[in-house]
């Protein structure tokens, strides 16, 4: 077993490189004067940084393929605000070698203990349908509490780590209690947590992130969206099947409302969402995920920066520049 002695986070400008990375992506390019070169993202469970190689390039690109650990060899340089190693020599390594965990870039929170804050909310809720769809899929299906524990909840945009989903959910859930009890009572609790649960549960499936994080072949042909109604109809099925579980059949009204949850909660059509939110709780829970999810987007962004100063360079995606308050300058100063 080969140990890990240096991490993405640790680097900086001019360091010695000599570690193991797992290779996120790997890109044949040409150069201005036609020289082929290889661009590489590799990272561990510190984070990830850009590599590129110009010599041995064919030989190269055949190990150092997407999800692969390799042994590197270089130099990590200030390349436009941002760390990149140049490698000077590369090995493709075997999945045993390596200690997987030291690879995989995780959240700050314990799985395990979200997971408990989870089941506490499932447990709160009083309306027995909606209670019973709940624990179905978040207590008693084995499958979907393991993939729960260790899924990202998207592949770059936010929360895209090991146990990202369960941070978002559970972060979700929290203002969602709040804000039940704030407009108590024109909205229902019940409807809102199952929005929280269930609206991106289905990543569990659409995304693949055993090492790296991708999309699997049912997430880029039906997405989460349509894989989350399936759930909900299927588990429903399931239910009224059940004998004793429920005194009657699961009503039809309450599962287009739950379905419509996770149908609207893209909040547009331009976002993926097949309808927009129709009742307040999907206005909701529409509203609290794209503040959670930008909260923590623009929170990594900051952290990740490697600029000097009080400013960020340009988010892209935003448009913007952010501000950095002292406990950014801090980690700028550990990144750089
Ligand atoms: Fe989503
Ligand atoms: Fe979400």
């Amino acid at each position: 077993m080969l140990e890990k002695n240096q991490y993405v986070a640790t680097l900086t400008d001019k360091s010695q490189v000599e570690s193991i990375f797992l290779v996120k992506y790997s890109s044949l390019q040409t150069g201005k004067t036609g020289k082929a070169y290889l661009n590489l993202v590799l990272m561990d469970k510190t984070g990830e940084l850009e590599a590129r190689v110009w010599d041995d390039v064919p030989q190269v690109a055949s190990m150092a393929v997407r999800d692969a650990f390799v042994w590197v060899e270089g130099s990590c340089q200030n390349f436009q605000g941002r760390k990149q190693i140049v490698v000077k020599k590369l090995q493709g390594l075997r999945e045993d070698q390596v200690k997987i965990k030291d690879y995989l870039k995780v959240g700050e929170f314990d799985s395990e203990e979200q997971y408990k804050e989870l089941v506490a909310f499932v447990h709160s809720m009083k309306d027995p349908y909606y209670k019973a769809l709940a624990e179905s899929i978040l207590i008693d299906d084995e499958e979907i509490v393991a993939l729960m524990k260790k899924a990202p909840a998207a592949k770059t945009i936010h929360h895209a780590y090991r146990g990202g989903l369960l941070e978002h959910v559970v972060a979700i859930t929290k203002t969602l209690d709040f804000l039940s009890e704030l407009y108590s009572p024109f909205v229902d609790r019940d409807l809102l947590f199952l929005g929280g649960f269930l609206h991106d549960l289905a990543k569990i499936w659409e995304l693949s992130f055993e090492r790296s994080t991708d999309y699997t072949d049912a997430g880029k042909l039906l997405g989460h969206l349509v894989m989350g109604i399936e759930l909900v109809e299927k588990k429903v099925i399931a239910l009224d099947s059940t004998s004793g579980k429920l005194s009657g059949k699961f009503p039809e009204e309450k599962k287009l409302l739950v379905k419509h949850m996770i149908a609207s909660h893209h909040g547009s059509y331009a976002f993926g969402s097949p309808k927009e939110p129709q009742c307040l709780e999907a206005f909701i829970v529409h509203a609290i995920d794209d503040l959670d999810s930008k909260i923590n987007s623009i929170r990594k962004f900051i952290e990740a920066d490697t600029n000097p100063g009080k400013w960020t360079l340009l988010h892209k995606g935003m448009e913007r520049f952010f501000y950095k308050p002292e406990w950014a300058r801090q980690a700028t100063e550990l990144n750089t």
